[in-house]
């Protein structure tokens, strides 16, 4: 079918449809079709698309005719004012960003979140570009799971066996000897994993409870910890992850018997833990008799190391585990799963089924198909190499062209670079100076707990259009120095 021309037939139809009374008759689909040089089918289509927009109406047997147009009456929605009330924290947080430094995590998700038009250069959201998807796995296995029984039937509500039992497997390959690995029963299914870290805060710490957490982190998860109400306590991450003797002293000193973190390719900062620090902070965690909820976003996305989850490492249920699959699978495919053990998993379970109550059993059996097939782990070291030549391009392209910004670290996986800027920038004003050059980017005060400790960038190296990442880098650079002279 011809997109192109049925689109064409449209906007001419609808600039004769502004100039005509309502109840006109619009010229029948043989005239269009001959006036066009169309088929019957790309005139119907442009049809419907008028009629979907309200232009339109056609009358069986009669035709298709002029719609009155419906003058918007302008509502006065100010009653909400006095019947909402103070907004709570995190809405709280969309105000417009030069007051937004004290909690701006709601904005940052509708930030990282918003679409690019496709001829900006997207450096400012989280997900993957479409050519680092299995798309053809995708979409053969949308197609399988939509002719099976998922497609009408209830899941259970911690995940399909046959899923939870793949989750506790990838993490049971790296148990070393002599420790249990997890069960499929351990597992549950989730529709994403930010649900899931809403779920853990609240089953782990509560409304009021004390969460420790790296600073920087991911603004979902502070997101989330702001929605669940638990109180979060920052301490100090880094290019190599956080001092474990501060992480012992906080733990003594707030009470806090949970902490999040990220050990692999930490979101924004790419730090990947050494054995060392992981063997550490497992000591720590369990002589506090703390959890530790390891949030493995990466797993999928390691670049030039080999990672092992922390969680690989214990078998007395400290380390709960989250690992989401909505990034390498696709975003469409929103399932991720949790490892946990013990009356943590059952509180867990029991918090996640209150929100979702079972994942869509479609998206389950889909997921499944695409991990589980030979072409998966193809695909997952083309993605690799993919990933390490972006980012080796988006680093050339910042040395060259940002020289003033400091990127401590060159990741090692993941999918973005913390680039540290003068302490003199002014970060919203960079921000949408690049906007209108066409380069979109990520200011680093939504991935702090607390007022940011310096002026940084979250740049996503595996966005669409990477060719354009040397253009992106010399925008940026020219901004800043329009800054700073
Ligand atoms: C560190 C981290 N955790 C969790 C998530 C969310 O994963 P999901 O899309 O499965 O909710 C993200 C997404 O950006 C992330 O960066």
């Amino acid at each position: 079918m011809n997109h192109g021309s049925s689109d064409r037939i449209a906007n001419e139809l609808r600039r004769w449809i502004e100039e005509a009374p309502p109840g006109t008759r619009l010229p029948s689909t043989r005239s269009l079709v001959a006036q066009h040089g169309a088929s019957p089918v790309t005139v119907q289509k442009a049809l419907r698309s008028l009629a979907a927009q309200g232009l339109v109406e056609s009358r069986p047997g009669a035709g298709t005719f002029v719609r009155p147009v419906r003058r918007a009456r302008p509502h006065d929605y100010g009653w909400q004012t006095t019947a909402l009330g103070a907004a709570a924290s995190g809405i709280a947080a969309q105000r417009p960003p030069e007051q937004a430094d004290s909690a701006p995590h709601a904005s940052a998700a509708s930030s990282a979140l918003r679409s690019a038009p496709a001829e900006a250069v997207a450096l400012h959201a989280g997900y993957p570009d479409r050519e680092l998807l299995p798309e053809r796995l995708v979409r053969a296995a949308l197609v399988r799971a939509s002719r099976g029984e998922a497609a009408v039937s209830r899941p259970p509500s911690a995940g399909l066996p046959e899923l939870r039992a793949w989750f506790a497997s990838e993490l049971g390959t790296a148990v070393p000897s002599g420790l249990t690995p997890p069960a499929a029963s351990d597992a549950v299914v989730l529709p994403g994993s930010q649900s899931g870290l809403s779920a853990v805060f609240r089953a782990l710490a509560g409304t009021g409870g004390p969460v420790l957490i790296e600073s920087p982190t991911y603004w979902g998860a502070i997101l989330a910890a702001q929605q669940t109400g638990v109180r979060l306590i920052p301490i100090a991450g880094g290019p190599h992850g956080p001092d474990p003797e501060e992480l012992d002293r906080a733990l003594a000193r707030t009470g806090a018997r949970v902490l999040y973190a990220q050990p692999s390719f930490a979101n924004p900062t790419g730090a990947l833990w050494s054995t060392d620090l992981a063997e550490r902070v497992l000591k720590i965690v369990r002589r506090h008799r703390a959890f530790l909820v390891e949030d493995d976003w990466a797993r999928d996305f390691a670049v030039s190391a080999e990672t092992s989850p922390l969680a690989a490492r214990d078998d007395a249920g400290h380390v709960v585990y989250l690992r989401s699959l909505t990034k390498s699978v696709s975003p469409a495919v929103r399932v991720a799963g949790l490892i946990a053990r013990g009356p943590a998993r059952e509180r867990i379970a029991a918090e996640a089924e209150a929100q979702s109550m079972y994942v869509s059993g479609v998206l389950q059996a889909a997921a499944l198909d695409v991990v589980t097939q030979p072409g998966w782990r193809t695909h997952l070291g083309g993605v690799r190499r993919q990933l390490a030549e972006r980012r080796d391009l988006l680093v050339g392209a910042l040395r060259e062209h940002v020289p003033s910004a400091h990127l401590a670290l060159v990741p090692h996986g993941g999918l973005n670079l913390w680039l540290q800027l003068p302490e003199a920038v002014d970060l919203h004003r960079l921000i949408r100076d690049c906007e209108e050059r066409g380069v979109l980017l990520a200011g680093g005060d939504a991935w702090f707990p607390q007022e940011p400790a310096g002026r940084f960038l979250r740049l996503n190296y595996a966005g669409p259009n990477p060719g354009a990442f040397p253009e992106a880098a010399r925008v940026l650079g020219r901004a800043l120095e329009d800054q700073l002279g």
